[in-house]
C-alpha cells in the first residue's frame, strides 16, 4: 500500500519522517524518493538483519537517512537525544516481514522445521518461543492462545502442550505443528486456516510483547509528532487494528489528533493477488491538530 502510505504521510521535502518498522526498506525507499535531498528519514527496527537489508537497499539514496536498532516504542528517546521536537510523519507497518517468515529460520513459519525462536531481535535476552512454551503455566498458555490467537480451543491446546513438554521439551516448529495437527485433527482446519495459524500468531505476539509495544507507542505518538504531523499505521490482525482504531478515536474525541480514516483503507485486488499476505492489511491515518 505504498501509494496510500505516501499520501497518508503527506510527505514534504525538508521534514523528518520516521519509518518505525523499516524492515527491508521498501516503504522507506519510496518515502526517500518523495522527500528528496532536503528531507530526512529515520528507520527503526528491532531486527538487526532487517536493518542490514535496509542499509543495502537504501545505500544509493542521496537523501539523509539514519537506521536505528530500536523498537518504535522507543522513538521518544531518539528524538530527545537528537533534540528534535517531533516528526512530520510516522509510519508503522506492523507484524513480520516476508523475509522473517520465509527465510529467517527463526520459527515464524509452520511449514518447515526450524528452531522455535520467534524473537524479532534474536540478540535480545528475552525468552524464545520454545522457552516460553516450556515454562509458562498452563493457565497462562491458555490465556495467550485465547487472547492473542483468538483460538477457541485454547484450553485443550494448553493441556496438550503441558503433556507434551513433560515428555519432550519443545525445540522446533515441527514438534509443535505435529502436536497441533494430531490434537485438532483434520477438522482442526478452520476455513482456509491451518490449525497452527492461531497458535503461531499468539506465540509471536507473546514472545515479542507486540501489543504492549503498540500500546506504549499509541500513548506517546501525539507527543512525537509536530503540529500537523501524520501517523499512518498498517495492521494485519484484529487485535492490533482494534488498538489503533480505539487510539485514533480517542484522540479525535479529545481534539489531540484528527482521525482521517473513519474506515480503514485496504489494499486493491491487484496488490492482494501479487502479495496474498496483504489481504488482511488495514491502514489508518491520523493528523496532529495544530493548536
Ligand atoms: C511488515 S515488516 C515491515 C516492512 C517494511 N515496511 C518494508 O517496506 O520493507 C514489519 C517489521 O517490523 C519490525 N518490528 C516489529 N515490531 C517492531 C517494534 N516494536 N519496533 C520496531 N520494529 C518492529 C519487524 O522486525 C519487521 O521487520
Amino acid at each position: 500500500m505504498v501509494g496510500e502510505v505516501l499520501v497518508g504521510l503527506n510527505c514534504r521535502s525538508g521534514r523528518l519522517y520516521v519509518d518505525g518498522t523499516v524492515g527491508e526498506g521498501g516503504h522507506a525507499a519510496a518515502i526517500l524518493d518523495r522527500i528528496g535531498p532536503e528531507g530526512e528519514l529515520w528507520g527503526l527496527d528491532r531486527d538487526p538483519n532487517a536493518l542490514q537489508a535496509a542499509a543495502t537497499r537504501l545505500a544509493h539514496h542521496t537523501s539523509k537517512f539514519q537506521l536505528f536498532q530500536r523498537s518504535y516504542a522507543q522513538l521518544g528517546e531518539l528524538l530527545a537525544a537528537a533534540r528534535r521536537p517531533g516528526a512530520a510523519g510516522i509510519l508503522l507497518d506492523l507484524g513480520l516481514s516476508s523475509w522473517q517468515l520465509q527465510e529467517s529460520q527463526r520459527g515464524f513459519s509452520f511449514t518447515g522445521d526450524e528452531p522455535l525462536d520467534m524473537r524479532f531481535n534474536p540478540e535480545e535476552p528475552g525468552p524464545t518461543a520454545a522457552t516460553w512454551l516450556n515454562r509458562a503455566l498452563e493457565t497462562e498458555l491458555e490465556r495467550i492462545f485465547r487472547e492473542y490467537g483468538e483460538e477457541h480451543r485454547a484450553r485443550r491446546i494448553a493441556r496438550l502442550v503441558v503433556q507434551e513438554r513433560r515428555r519432550r521439551p519443545f525445540q522446533t516448529t515441527r514438534q509443535l505443528v505435529k502436536l497441533l495437527e494430531q490434537a485438532l485433527g483434520p477438522g482442526g482446519r478452520r476455513g482456509r486456516l491451518h490449525p497452527a495459524t492461531r497458535v503461531f500468531q499468539a506465540l509471536r505476539i507473546a514472545v515479542n510483547l507486540e501489543l504492549d509495544e503498540l500500546t506504549t507507542f499509541l500513548t506517546h505518538a501525539p507527543a512525537w509528532l509536530e503540529p500537523g504531523g501524520r501517523l499512518v499505521v498498517i495492521s494485519y490482525h484484529s487485535l492490533e487494528d482494534r488498538l489503533v482504531k480505539q487510539g485514533m478515536a480517542g484522540w479525535d474525541r479529545t481534539g489531540v489528533m484528527a482521525r482521517l480514516t473513519r474506515k480503514p483503507l485496504t489494499p486493491a485486488a491487484a496488490e492482494v493477488q501479487a502479495n496474498p499476505r496483504a489481504r488482511s492489511a488495514k491502514l489508518r491515518i491520523a493528523e496532529k491538530i495544530a493548536h
